[in-house]
């Protein structure tokens, strides 16, 4: 009998990371005044810590790079330095996906021993080499996976360096081909008090299992999600139609505010306007952002305005069937550092992003948004990202 437990306990160990297929991570950063959320990885051997952007739209998972980049924010440890074994070589799959996903030309005669690619933002643009090493990952089994990630090439100007460090995207396919992870799903809840988490895999038990609105990712442009075209209004009487047509609209967590076509933003500013006209908040100049209000008094904080303004509904078109997402005030505005409130809604046309539309981090804050690349659908559900509930923060009790 005994020997028949030792065996199904042997049974379970073998089974549990298998159970466990989901890994979670505590999320910094915020919207205002930072501009930012990042994770923090443990990479190399010894692992050290490194600061990774959330960005589900980016193909490539980006490191610092080891020359001066003119970046804000570096990460906790010295700059990534690779050694040659980091280098993914150019006929390595990895690099044949990077270039497909980036839809670059996969051409190893010029540099057979390294993956390059070119890599295009809405901020800004970077060329960089593809390299592998062993993420530290917080799974409850020490799971150390060698994943790939972008390396911004040294002996580029100064400055192109990007200020973002990105990923997410490549790295959910790649914890899923290694096992870690059963289903290509990622997902994140920004606080609207700064911080949230990151989960990768569809059986996180940060998702709730109901109340989720789903909407299929109608199509794909670039590398980016999307649930396609949607119309924007102002207050849910729909009083004011902010889009005159639906529009191409694409998820960004990597971008933080939201872009809209000049001419929607144009109305936008107009509608909103007239909602404020008879409210104390009149338009003042501020440097933290384009369109800014001030009140009688300065502004502390989000709450002290958000009910002067009405929410915004982003209403997606599938048929005959209609999803909308609200987007409330708090995902839209900002407090200034002093103290207006200013439109967390930016021109599109002046980053050149012609009829896409972003909806950025900002439109995500109090909410779990769940990319599932399985069934092709993105979710959507209100929930307080403060903390991650029953974790202590895993990642920062390994360094
Ligand atoms: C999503 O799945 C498709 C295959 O169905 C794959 O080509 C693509 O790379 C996946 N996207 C991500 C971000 O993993
Ligand atoms: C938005 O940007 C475009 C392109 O730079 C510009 O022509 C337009 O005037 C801008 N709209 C507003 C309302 O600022």
């Amino acid at each position: 009998m005994a020997t028949l437990w030792a065996l199904v306990i042997a049974h379970l160990l073998v089974l549990l990371p298998l159970l466990q297929a989901s890994v979670e991570f505590e999320l910094h950063g915020n919207v205002y005044p930072d501009g930012y959320f990042y994770v923090v990885m443990n990479v190399g051997e010894p692992a050290k810590p490194y600061f990774l952007d959330v960005d589900t739209g980016s193909p490539v998972t980006w490191l610092e790079c080891d020359f001066p980049c003119q970046s804000p924010k570096h990460g906790p440890n010295d700059m990534y330095k690779p050694g040659p074994s980091n280098m993914v070589s150019c006929e390595d799959d990895r690099c044949v996906t990077v270039h497909k996903d980036l839809r670059a030309v996969h051409d190893c005669s010029k540099n057979p021993d390294r993956c390059d690619y070119k890599v295009g933002y809405v901020e800004e643009s970077s060329t960089g080499v593809l390299l592998a090493d062993k993420f530290s990952l917080p799974t409850s089994i020490e799971t150390r996976p060698n994943l790939a990630f972008g390396w911004p090439r040294s002996g580029d100007p100064v400055g192109r360096c990007p200020r973002h460090l990105r990923g997410t995207g490549d790295f959910t396919s790649q914890l899923k081909q290694q096992g870690i992870i059963t289903e290509n799903v990622v997902g994140h809840c920004i606080s609207i008090h700064g911080g949230g988490f990151l989960f990768f895999g569809g059986d996180s038990n940060m998702v709730p299992t109901s109340g989720i609105t789903w909407l299929p990712m109608a199509q794909r442009i670039g590398t980016y999600y999307t649930p396609g075209e949607a119309t924007l209004n102002l207050n849910v009487q729909q009083e004011y139609p902010v889009s005159m047509k639906p529009m191409r609209t694409i998820f960004d967590s990597g971008t933080t505010y939201t872009y809209v076509h000049m001419t929607t933003y144009a109305r936008l500013i107009n509608a909103v306007g007239i909602t404020l006209q008879s409210s104390t908040l009149k338009r003042v100049y501020d440097t933290a952002l384009p369109v800014c209000w001030k009140d009688i008094e300065p502004i502390r904080s989000i709450d002290d305005v958000k009910n002067k303004f009405q929410p915004l509904d982003l209403t997606f078109g599938h048929g005959d069937k209609q999803v909308t997402l609200e987007i409330p005030p708090e995902n839209y505005i900002i407090v200034s550092e002093s103290g207006n409130v200013c439109l967390g809604i930016l021109n599109g046309s002046e980053k050149g992003l012609q009829e896409q539309n972003l909806i950025g981090g900002i439109a995500m804050q109090n909410h779990i948004v769940i990319y599932d690349n399985e069934s092709k659908q993105i979710g959507w559900v209100r929930s307080s990202c403060d903390g991650m509930p029953g974790h202590a923060p895993l990642i920062g009790s390994r360094l």
